[in-house]
């Protein structure tokens, strides 16, 4: 509930993120019953961070925010202190961080307190000064001084959030300088639900019957610590580890990571007991690197009555027409890291006490790698058709919103996804055949963070950004402040990467560059995807093609794959793109934006 008093016409929550010495994921045996730890005997607990709003906590996580759009007269903005509170259970301020910070990346590698926050709204068209900018971080000292990057002194920040954007699924999460990847891990993100007067005239299952769904893969040890691999950083000419100044070896972040459990809303393989009637589920992919193909499958592989489930919102809210996905394994949601599906799911067509399970197949890393394992990660949920009506079903089976496109492009840019190797070796072997792998460095259009900005968009224009994929992973891409159009999809020849312009230190280990000395931006489109029901309407993030490989195993120049987006930017100053895959992310597939004025 928001304090409405505390500042006039908006509502207030205190948001702390705090650390949690006994969270129960809800691992448990075969049979039901706890797992032990084998060190203390006692049941498994997990140390984990959350936010706790107005002093509400569910340890893991977060408690969500409801606010409603200030389009609509009706509407508030959100005002929200943040808190870094994270302290040990004596109450002691925390000095290092539940996982190893990798002290090689940018935001890492200038001697940064390990112990950093900074909150980003992520959908929310958001004033630039409380958008979360990754070097805003704050500490938990309350004595701290600023970190002189435009972060604020002490251990507290106070954002406005206007909500002058339709209803939609929005969530917040951490986005602080090479260790969003470690603090969203440990637990420090939650939904935040804006809602506006069209949406609710349409009467969708409201209440008990409107669960907004986090999935995400978790890995533990034996004593229920969640854990978080990595691998000896190694010298870039001697390729042996490198050790700091007690011997130990120095570690290093791995490409990416997908753990081997899955959990929504905070535990492991949940069951939810439904009543026969329809239902709403805002799913949102809050994971580190895993994709998830989504759909859900009686027993026994009966088919599924038709219109059991349908899709009616994405990032941007509601779809302009409602989409048959996730009912069959064929026609699965595709959810990439930070997406959200919005769903209406009719329990009342299986009969009473069906076991629903929803499944997942997507590889991971997508699309390459192994598929999941059916007992494992294959399985997201269970839903059981249990408990009584309690009461008749009025509630709308669908909904849609009518999208008035945007204007034509003022200004079209090109921009790459580049993967390149970093000056550190490590021993990554994924295809287990004894191959060393340069680590990743994953650019966008050969830039480095710290690059100076080159994306500049003239406030109020509408510009066409064309985004390039030379790498064999799918990247979600993300751009903050707006919501954009997915124009068209398709693959691309002839296309020679900005990359050919990098810095020095990084040209000799390009391993993606043109013999020929071509110049950039000579190409041809070959279309040949169409943008699919769930990706029309508003996107704030959105799955960028791989491209292929020549007959060597490098990325082909003549297999690009692209998206061409669409966006109106209509608020100035500076914003983050990047890649979500939070691995990619903290890695330098991070890149600012600035809306400039005219
Ligand atoms: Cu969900 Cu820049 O982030
Ligand atoms: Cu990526």
């Amino acid at each position: 509930t928001a304090d409405t008093t505390s500042v006039a016409g908006s509502d207030f929550y205190v948001v702390k993120a705090q650390q949690s010495t006994d969270y129960d994921f809800g691992l448990r045996n075969s049979d039901g019953s706890e797992l032990t730890n084998p060190y203390t005997g006692k049941p498994v607990r997990s140390t984990v961070w959350g936010y706790s709003v107005n002093g509400l906590s569910a340890g893991y996580l977060g408690p969500t925010i409801e606010a409603r759009s200030t389009l609509d007269t009706s509407g508030r903005k959100v005002v929200v202190k943040y808190i870094n509170d994270l302290r040990d259970a004596a109450g002691n301020l925390l000095t290092k961080h539940l996982l190893y910070v990798d002290p090689t990346l940018d935001g890492t590698n200038n001697g940064e307190p390990e112990i950093r926050i900074v909150p980003h709204l992520h959908g929310g068209h958001t004033q630039s000064g409380f958008d979360g900018n990754p070097l805003y971080w704050f500490t938990n000292n309350p004595n701290a001084p600023a970190n002189g990057m435009g972060g604020p002194a002490g251990n507290t920040v106070t954002y406005t959030y206007d909500n002058d954007q339709l209803g939609t699924t929005l969530w917040y999460h951490d986005h602080a300088m090479g260790i969003t990847r470690l603090n969203v891990y440990a637990g420090l993100a939650a939904f935040y639900i804006l809602r506006d007067n069209y949406e609710d005239s349409l009467n969708l299952p409201k209440g008990n019957y409107e669960i907004p769904l986090v999935i995400q893969d978790k890995s533990f040890y034996e004593d229920g610590s969640i854990a978080y691999p990595t691998t000896p950083l190694l010298d870039p000419y001697t390729h042996l580890p490198i050790v700091d100044a007690n011997g130990r070896p120095v570690l290093s972040s791995l490409p990416e990571f997908f753990g081997n459990t899955i959990m929504v809303n905070g535990k492991v393989w949940p069951k939810l007991e439904v009543e026969p009637r329809r239902y709403r589920f805002r799913l949102l992919n809050g994971s580190d690197s895993r994709f998830y193909n989504l759909w859900i499958e009686l027993p026994n592989g009966s088919p599924l009555p038709a219109g059991m489930i349908t899709q009616i919102g994405n990032e941007g809210g509601l779809l302009p027409t409602p989409a048959t996905v996730g009912d069959t394994e064929d026609n699965g949601i595709l959810l990439a890291l930070a997406e959200r599906a919005d769903l209406i799911i009719d329990f009342s067509k299986v009969p009473p006490g069906t076991k629903i399970t929803m499944r997942n197949n997507a590889n991971g890393p997508y699309p390459g790698g192994n598929p999941p394992d059916p007992k494992t990660t294959g399985k997201i949920m269970q839903f059981t058709v249990t408990k009584p009506l309690s009461g008749t079903d009025t509630s709308a089976a669908t909904a849609s919103r009518p999208h008035t496109p945007l204007a034509a492009a003022d200004n079209v840019r090109i921009v790459d996804l580049q993967e390149l190797r970093d000056i550190f070796g490590i021993n990554y072997d994924p295809a287990g055949e004894g191959t060393l792998f340069y680590r990743h460095l994953l650019l966008l259009n050969g830039n480095l963070f710290t690059d100076p900005i080159t994306e500049k968009p003239v406030l109020n224009t509408v510009e066409d950004w064309i985004i390039v994929n030379g790498t064999v992973d799918m990247h979600p891409m993300h751009l903050h402040l707006v919501g954009f159009e997915v124009v068209e999809k398709g693959t691309l020849t002839g296309y020679i990467p900005a990359a050919l312009g990098l810095p020095p230190r990084y040209a000799a280990l390009n391993k993606d560059t043109d013999p020929a000395g071509r110049t950039p931006l000579d190409f041809e489109f070959d279309r040949n995807y169409t943008v699919t029901g769930n990706e029309t309407g508003l996107k704030d993030t959105v799955k960028v093609p791989p491209g292929g490989l020549d007959p060597n195993g490098n990325p082909d120049p003549n297999n690009r794959g692209y998206v061409r987006i669409r966006a109106k930017f209509d608020r100035l100053g500076i914003y983050m793109w990047h890649c979500h895959i939070l691995s990619h992310e903290d890695n330098d597939m991070m890149r600012p934006f600035e809306v400039v004025a005219p």
